[in-house]
């Protein structure tokens, strides 16, 4: 058979560790492999290179995607969809292994709909909001690199007595907030799926306060709202996928949380940072076992479908489960995590 892989959306790391994989267990069982640059953007552009034992090797460590990756969609691209079947057609794939977040899959999904039913998905995102799968690989590596900012952050917020506001990713979700948060021993996280009540919360850090804690670590996830009306939020920018861009609650928070107890606040937005670098065990074990597992679906032709990581299980799911809603956070953890609040 001849395989085609991409990578689409935000990097994360471990994507790297699927290629490998797929790559490998293919080249084993005498099929090809095709690597298209880029994300879907590479079959509108007609960007692809074969894949073989020699190029993947020595990437399992590396984060980032080899392939390149971009948020490219070609549902919003004049003649964007005819681009991507030209491209199949002309390198005479028998599968395409898409691996991606909610946007990158959610179009796949599309094209299997419009009669490219070959597709197999693979779930990344450090934001480990994909349905369908209880971890996304690339969360783990996230999730490290916040605790180990916010255990960086406890000693000089305690040196100085200050309250220190950590924004971080996650989207909509606030899946990276409340397991870093906990992780790193947080005394309040404040996530997307419940608006910031800026009174309640000011209250709380002033009674941590009185009874002599004299910092407070207060985590902040990117997407998170206010549920006061008048606390407007960043003007709106969005990605090629329609998505606003998020970022910038950190900086208002830290300001109102500063007037309203008078205490000393400092901000520190980790961006990027969350994506970059190696991937852990963890995530280079799963993105092994999520590509060996997409080839095993390519071979059987169970096209149409995700690999899922269930209980420590990987199975498959139907690709339409994965997209279908947003996978937001569990309430059970967070009432967890809120009993260490203040
Ligand atoms: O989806 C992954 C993610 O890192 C989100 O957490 C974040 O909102 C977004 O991507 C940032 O996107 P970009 O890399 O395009 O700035």
């Amino acid at each position: 058979m001849k395989i085609g892989v991409l990578t689409g959306g935000g990097d994360c790391p471990g994507l790297n560790a699927v290629i490998r994989a797929i790559v490998r267990k293919s080249v084993n069982k005498n099929h090809q492999v095709v690597g298209i640059k880029n994300g879907w953007k590479g079959l509108i552009d007609g960007e692809y290179e074969e894949l073989n034992i020699n190029n993947i090797t020595g990437i399992l460590h590396r984060g980032g995607t080899i392939l390149g990756t971009s948020r490219t969609n070609p549902y919003k691209k004049e003649k964007g969809v005819e681009k991507v079947k030209e491209s199949l057609n002309k390198l005479k794939l028998d599968a395409l292994i898409a691996i991606g977040g909610e946007d990158t899959l959610g179009v796949a999904y599309k094209l299997i709909k419009d009669g490219i039913k070959n597709i197999v998905g693979v779930p990344k995102t450090i934001d480990n909001d994909l349905s369908a799968t209880d971890y996304t690989f690339g969360f783990d590596t996230a999730i490290n690199i916040v605790t180990e900012c916010i255990d960086r952050l406890h000693t000089t917020a305690e040196s100085h007595h200050r309250i220190m506001v950590v924004e971080v990713m996650g989207r909509h979700a606030g899946w990276i907030a409340t397991e870093a948060g906990m992780a790193g021993g947080a005394d309040m996280i404040l996530i997307p799926e419940i608006p910031i009540d800026i009174k309640e919360i000011c209250a709380a850090i002033k009674k941590r306060h009185e009874r002599g804690r004299t910092f407070s670590i207060i985590v902040v996830a990117e997407g998170a709202t206010f549920k006061q009306d008048d606390m407007v939020l960043q003007e709106e920018k969005k990605d090629e996928f329609g998505h606003v861009r998020l970022g910038g609650i950190g900086q208002i928070l830290a300001e109102k949380i500063e007037k309203i107890t008078g205490y000393e606040t400092r901000v520190t937005v980790l961006g990027h940072i969350q994506r970059g670098g190696s991937p852990t065990a963890f995530d280079r074990i799963l993105g092994t076992r999520f590509g060996l597992k997409a080839v095993d679906l390519v071979l059987n032709k169970k096209f149409g479908r995700m690999v899922s990581l269930t209980g420590n299980k990987i199975i498959d799911v139907p690709l339409e489960d994965a997209v279908a809603k947003l996978k937001t956070i569990d309430m059970e953890l967070y009432e967890m995590a809120k009993e260490f609040f203040g």
